[in-house]
């Protein structure tokens, strides 16, 4: 197969970091930028190699309509992935789209369902199941020489808090931020929670103005018996904190990507203030793997079953909260 020809909706911080490393591959070009702002549009086409043609959202079923297009990453805010996806489903083009997927798992089961009856993938941007870290803790637990695991801790803190805007537009912190937690959780696990328990409070005015949340604490119990937890806040004033613990019959796995050991003994860096940097590699193993699944060369790692779920979870979440329940899951 020749190089794939893609087209990207929304050249905002996502589409720019999918676009650059889709270029890189080596594998892929981009002929076509779509953004309601088409100065962003021109912005990330003038950063990539050979220049894109850019469209403003609204008047590109030229896009759609253009054979030659194999692929699209949607990377617009996630209240509107729901009517892209179905679009460029339905046009005929495989789709890698951004988390949340959609904002409420029935309409995430639709997609995957016109995924199904068009024959083009659709695959939501969990990168972070692409992380090394992540990957060599999949690994270990997946090969099961250190037994059984019994549980998971994540801490995972943004720098900086989001806009109340952008809080209101991106779902919710369950939907928008936990997904990643959640879905890694499960990813190495193999398996989906039973029971979901989740408490929050918002410091900020702003996100509490929306209804949203900025701290949360997630717990949730697994058929296997697996006890997991999440502790999530949107502000960190020491930088952007990821740390995955999984503790196993036979020892404590603790990956960091701060914590050196040399002969010298044990240095720790500072924090990385970005997701850009931290979730680098990710990004682009990330990329690589879509590449391969429109090439036809492999099955997504990541499923529509498994993205339903991950969204019913960030469902339960909400509804803990709110109710000061623990919520007993049902997938069916
Ligand atoms: N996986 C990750 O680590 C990660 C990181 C950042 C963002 N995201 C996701 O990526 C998506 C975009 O977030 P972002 O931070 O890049 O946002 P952004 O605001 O930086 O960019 C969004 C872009 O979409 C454009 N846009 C808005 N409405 C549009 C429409 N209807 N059609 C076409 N373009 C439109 C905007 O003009 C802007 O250029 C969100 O779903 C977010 O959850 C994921």
């Amino acid at each position: 197969m020749g190089r794939l020809i893609l087209a990207v909706f929304g050249a905002g911080r996502a589409g720019s970091i999918h676009a650059r490393n889709a270029v890189m591959t080596g594998r892929a070009e981009i002929k076509w930028i779509v953004d309601a702002v088409p100065n962003n549009g021109r912005k990330l086409s003038d950063e990539l190699p050979s220049q894109a043609k850019v469209v403003k959202f609204g008047d590109h079923d030229q896009v759609l309509q253009d054979k030659s297009v194999n692929a699209v990453i949607v990377t617009v805010p996630s209240l509107m992935h729901e009517e892209v996806i179905k679009g460029c489903l339905k046009a005929g083009k495989a789709v890698f789209c951004e988390k949340p997927l959609t904002l409420d798992s029935l309409s995430t089961k639709e997609c995957f369902e016109l995924s199904q009856a068009n024959g083009k993938p659709l695959i939501c941007g969990f990168n972070r199941r692409f992380d090394p870290t992540v990957q060599s803790i999949h690994d270990q637990v997946q090969r099961g020489t250190l037994g059984q695991i019994k549980s998971i801790k994540i801490c995972s803190r943004d720098p900086e808090y989001p806009t109340g805007e952008y809080a209101k537009s991106s779902g919710g912190i369950f939907k928008d931020s936990c997904c990643h937690d959640i879905d890694i959780i499960c990813y190495i696990l193999k398996e989906f929670p039973e029971t979901v328990y989740a408490i929050g409070h918002a410091f900020n005015p702003d996100i509490a103005s929306v209804g949203d949340y900025d701290q949360v604490f997630i717990v949730m119990k697994f058929p296997s018996g697996v006890n997991a937890s999440i502790d999530m806040n949107r502000k960190a004033v020491y930088g952007y904190d990821q740390r995955l613990e999984g503790m196993l019959q036979e020892g404590n796995l603790r990956p960091t990507a701060t914590i050196l050991n040399t002969s010298d003994g044990e240095r720790q860096d500072s924090l990385v203030v970005q997701f850009t940097d931290r979730y680098k590699d990710a990004y682009r193993n990330e990329m690589d793997h879509f590449i391969d699944v429109i090439a036809g060369q492999r099955d997504s790692i990541v499923t529509g079953k498994q993205t339903e779920a991950v969204i019913k979870i960030a469902e339960a979440c909400l509804q803990s909260v709110e109710t000061g329940q623990a919520v007993k899951m049902d997938y069916s």
